[in-house]
């Protein structure tokens, strides 16, 4: 890639998991768009050790951290200032983690530790996140934070489960905290609301395969893959995109502005 959109830039990737996750694919095209960042996951993913090929690749340190205990977070920030050398221009949070969905508990049977433990992770993390770089003053002027949304915040999906109110609560804390972090430093915070993609989180949603392919016929232009995700963040990171804030942005190939599409009518007319 040619246009080195991000020179100069430093960034933190959260959520990287394997080849699948959409924070891997972000990572590989901020490395093509020439930025520099530190790679984080929690303590216990990272034994896993696949991040480690990403990281060569990308000629990126992994820093541990689980998003729900402050210490983490604090040393992340610190030691990522530290190898970068300087402020984060940008930041992507890519975690989510439902333990009610995992362990197949409908809605209407809700463990509420297991509830605690998805919004901490799922949501309250990014507040967390933006918190410690605030009180750290870590975020260079202009920079730009993107976490990762499902429309399920605004729409039911009945085996979307609890990471629906996860999702509507991560979505406000973006328009509340970019509020803040604009006024105090330029700082943007967006929320990137992404198509359904085959990772090990979204595979993990019970009926996920209809709904990627009910989302891929009612789309204009398809469900959009996590490469395409990627660019977004890219250009969501770049300097193209600095009054941007506070939004919830549909990365999704039309889906939420589409009633019905003429696939959808032709399957259901002899009804
Ligand atoms: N896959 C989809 O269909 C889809 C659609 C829209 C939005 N999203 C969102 O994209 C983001 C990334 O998910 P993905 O689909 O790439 O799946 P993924 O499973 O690859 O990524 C989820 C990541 O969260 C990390 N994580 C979980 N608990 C953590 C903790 N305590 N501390 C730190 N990290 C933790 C996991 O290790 C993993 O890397 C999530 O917020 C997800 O909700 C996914």
């Amino acid at each position: 890639m040619s246009h080195q959109l991000l020179k100069g830039k430093r960034g933190i990737i959260f959520g990287a998991l394997n080849p699948q996750s959409i924070a891997w694919q972000v990572a590989e095209k901020c490395h093509e768009a020439g930025a520099t960042f530190t790679l984080t996951n929690a303590p216990i993913a990272l034994r896993m050790g696949e991040i480690n090929a990403l990281a060569e690749k990308c000629n990126a340190e992994v820093i541990g951290a689980d998003v729900t205990v402050d210490a983490d977070l604090e040393n992340l920030i610190d030691r990522s200032m530290e190898i970068l050398g300087g402020k984060i221009d940008f930041i992507l949070h890519s975690v989510g983690m439902s333990l009610n969905v995992r362990k197949g508990r409908a809605y209407t049977d809700l463990n509420y530790d297991f509830m605690h433990k998805t919004l901490d992770i799922s949501a309250m993390s990014f507040h967390r996140l933006l918190q410690t770089c605030w009180k750290k003053d870590a975020i260079s002027d202009w920079g730009s934070v993107v976490a990762l949304t499902y429309i399920a915040a605004q729409r039911t999906f009945p085996d979307y489960n609890e990471m629906a109110e996860a999702k509507s609560l991560l979505e406000s804390i973006a328009r509340s905290f970019g509020y803040h972090y604009g006024k105090a430093k330029n700082v943007r915070v967006n929320t990137i609301s992404q198509s359904p993609t085959m990772t090990t989180a979204g595979s993990g949603v019970k009926g996920f395969d209809a709904f990627f392919n009910y989302a891929d016929e009612i789309s204009p232009l398809g469900n959009a893959p996590a490469e395409a995700c990627a660019d977004y963040c890219v250009a969501m990171f770049s300097d193209l995109t600095r009054y941007v804030t506070q939004q919830n942005l549909f990365h999704d190939g039309g889906y939420s502005f589409t009633g019905v599409s003429q696939n959808v009518i032709n399957t259901f007319g002899s009804k």
